[in-house]
């Protein structure tokens, strides 16, 4: 039987989580903020020392970009869900090790099984392999949908990389428009849960 989801019980779980070396080191988890009923989830790499000091997922130099990219397509940080393919800062903002990521999924897909999203945007490379699998290349990725149990699946560049490469911003711009079209193109209201679609099932819209 379908075990029932809550927040409560989730953000418990993330806070006293020691299932991979990060919790360590971090300062606050940071379990990601915005909409619980969003119709976009946003998933980035992991927190930076900022979001480790805050307890908040893109609140530094990249999370402004990102707040701006949203702006561009009508959207605020309040309209959408923001999490981490990780929720503890990995030392020196490396990237997390692939056995880190495995140890946070199951968190992942219980935030999209409470979410249920009708559109996930993947930010960076460490979001593409932690939710479609290892071995895509961001650059080959993005901009190209995959559904997955009824969500829409759309990998971009991370913020942090448009910032360190500025001629990349044209193609984010077209995956970003890409995600507002798809979002204009589905109904605004989200199906009830259990009603098909975007269901139960989309807690595995982050499985591999
Ligand atoms: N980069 C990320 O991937 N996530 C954050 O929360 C901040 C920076």
């Amino acid at each position: 039987m379908e075990r029932l989801l809550s927040w409560d019980s989730l953000l418990e779980r993330i806070d006293a989580c020691r299932q991979c070396p990060l919790a360590d080191g971090a300062t606050r988890k940071v379990p990601g903020q915005g909409d619980r009923d969003a119709r976009l989830m946003l998933i980035g790499e992991g927190p930076g020392a900022e979001e480790d000091r805050q307890g908040l997922a893109f609140v530094g130099a990249a999370g402004q970009l990102l707040t701006r990219m949203l702006e561009a397509i009508g959207l605020r940080r309040e309209d959408v869900f923001i999490a981490n393919a990780v929720k503890c800062r990995p030392p020196q903002n490396r990237v997390p090790a692939p056995e880190e990521m495995a140890a946070c999924l199951p968190f992942l897909r219980e935030q999209a099984g409470l979410i249920r999203p009708q559109v996930i945007l993947l930010l960076g490379a460490t979001a593409l392999a932690a939710v479609l699998g290892p071995g895509l290349h961001i650059t080959r990725a993005r901009g190209q949908w995959t559904q997955r149990k009824g969500v829409y699946i759309l990998p971009t560049y991370h913020p942090a990389a448009l910032l360190r490469d500025p001629s990349k911003k044209r193609d984010a711009w077209e995956d970003l428009k890409m995600v507002q079209d798809k979002l204009n193109e589905l109904p605004s209201a989200k199906p009830e849960p259990g009603a098909g679609g975007s269901g139960p099932g989309a807690s595995q819209a982050a499985r591999a």
